[in-house]
């Protein structure tokens, strides 16, 4: 450790360089606003963490009208539509037919990688790969993030206002005393297997499965390159299974008269998920304000969390626009409520979804024969399907 600390003034502190907190900082670039943004991990290992691949058009909007990239329009992939599959038929909803919406799949890392190179384009303060980050006088009108850098040198930022961007696991929401804050959470008794293979697509839009057997995921990343789950148990060893079993398991998960058959091919990444719902209320605790992981997370059944954590960042944005601007304060003042009630509904798609199509650990037929009926209400229905289409594919903003 250095003898003194450097201390660096801006706006805006941002604790976490992943899409909520890079995509923050852009939008405040943007409009004048400085900040300065660290994240303990590197980019390479970011860019290295597979996450969830779908986007609504909203969060599609946000990158390429806000001039970060436009390569999720060439090389992302819209989907007018979903399958979802129950004994071994397939019903397609369709999104466009239904709600007039589609969503694109490209994946979060790519996300990732378009914001950190945007960052870097147009001079945004980023520092990578610090360690001992702490969030300091929370409550006072000069907030500060301490950290030591990549070369060991201890900094402290003094800002306006402090940003938590920092995940599920991060700093922000724990430095939140206890009796500040309400923690709400559900735990699963399941998690998701999730792999990677070298294949060909086997399906033309996702297909979400379930069965006796419980529940699967197809979906894809490249033409050459496919993204698969299925349901298993949380203390589910990835070592016990070799590509014949996870293809195998996979397989009996689509199986049905119309002869679904998966394209196989060698497995090159295998990870256990593990989930679950929370949601910190208030998202704001004196002049820090959560965004993202950090303040909310879903189950990944409709991969709702990054496309939740953009709509938080597009009500923090004018707020603090706003607030640096012309002193108005009454956005912040907003900000929790308001990203919450979006919160809210997503939290109650993702564990509506999760449980419609996860067999719970030793589920009588009752439970199982309920499930296939709303499965049934909801795919022989128009309004029972758009129901399902505008939640997949992002209601309205308010
Ligand atoms: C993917 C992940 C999801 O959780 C989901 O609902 C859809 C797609 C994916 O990784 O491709």
């Amino acid at each position: 450790m250095s003898a003194e600390r450097t201390v660096v003034p801006t706006q805006v502190g941002i604790v976490g360089a992943g899409p909520a907190g890079l995509m923050l900082a852009h939008l405040l670039g943007r409009a004048g606003i400085d900040s300065i943004v660290v994240e303990k991990r590197d980019r390479d290992t970011i860019h290295a963490t597979h996450r969830a691949g779908i986007l609504e058009a909203a969060t599609v909007r946000m990158l390429t009208e806000s001039g970060v990239d436009g390569r999720v329009l060439t090389e992302g992939h819209e989907h007018e539509g979903t399958v979802l599959r129950f004994q071994g038929e397939s019903h397609r909803i369709d999104f466009q037919g239904l709600v007039g919406h589609s969503v694109w799949l490209y994946p979060q890392n790519e996300v990732f990688r378009d914001l950190a190179a945007a960052r870097e384009r147009d001079g945004g303060d980023v520092r990578w790969s610090v360690r001992d980050t702490e969030v300091v006088d929370l409550t006072s009108d000069r907030p500060g993030i301490r950290f030591t850098d990549a070369d060991g040198e201890d900094f402290e930022i003094r800002c306006e206002v402090l940003v938590g961007a920092d995940g599920s696991q991060g700093v922000c929401r724990r430095s939140i005393p206890e009796h500040e804050r309400t923690d709400h959470f559900v735990e699963y008794p399941f998690a998701w297997f999730g792999i990677l293979a070298e294949a060909p697509p086997s399906a033309p839009e996702l297909v979400y499965a379930t069965s006796e057997h419980g529940f699967a995921l197809i979906s894809s990343r490249s033409e050459s390159v496919q993204r698969m789950y299925f349901q298993c148990d949380p203390d589910e060893d990835v070592d016990d299974w070799d590509d014949e079993r996870i293809w195998a398991e996979l397989q009996r998960r689509v199986d049905g008269p119309d002869g679904l058959r998966l394209e196989q091919g060698p497995i090159f990444d295998r990870t256990v998920l593990r989930f679950r719902s929370y949601v910190c209320e208030p998202l704001r605790h004196g002049n820090l304000f959560l965004v993202g992981d950090a303040g909310h997370t879903v189950p990944p059944t409709g991969a709702k969390g990054l496309n939740l954590a953009f709509c938080d960042v597009r009500v923090l944005a004018p707020a603090l626009v706003d607030f640096f601007g012309t002193g108005d304060a009454s956005g912040l003042a907003g900000y929790s409520a308001t990203a919450l009630e979006r919160v809210w509904k997503a939290q109650n798609f993702s564990y509506w979804a999760t449980n419609l199509l996860h067999a719970q650990p030793g589920e009588n037929p009752f439970h199982r024969k309920r499930r296939l009926g709303e499965l049934r209400a909801i795919t022989t229905s128009a309004r029972g399907a758009a129901y399902f289409a505008e939640s997949y594919t992002g209601w309205p903003e308010d």
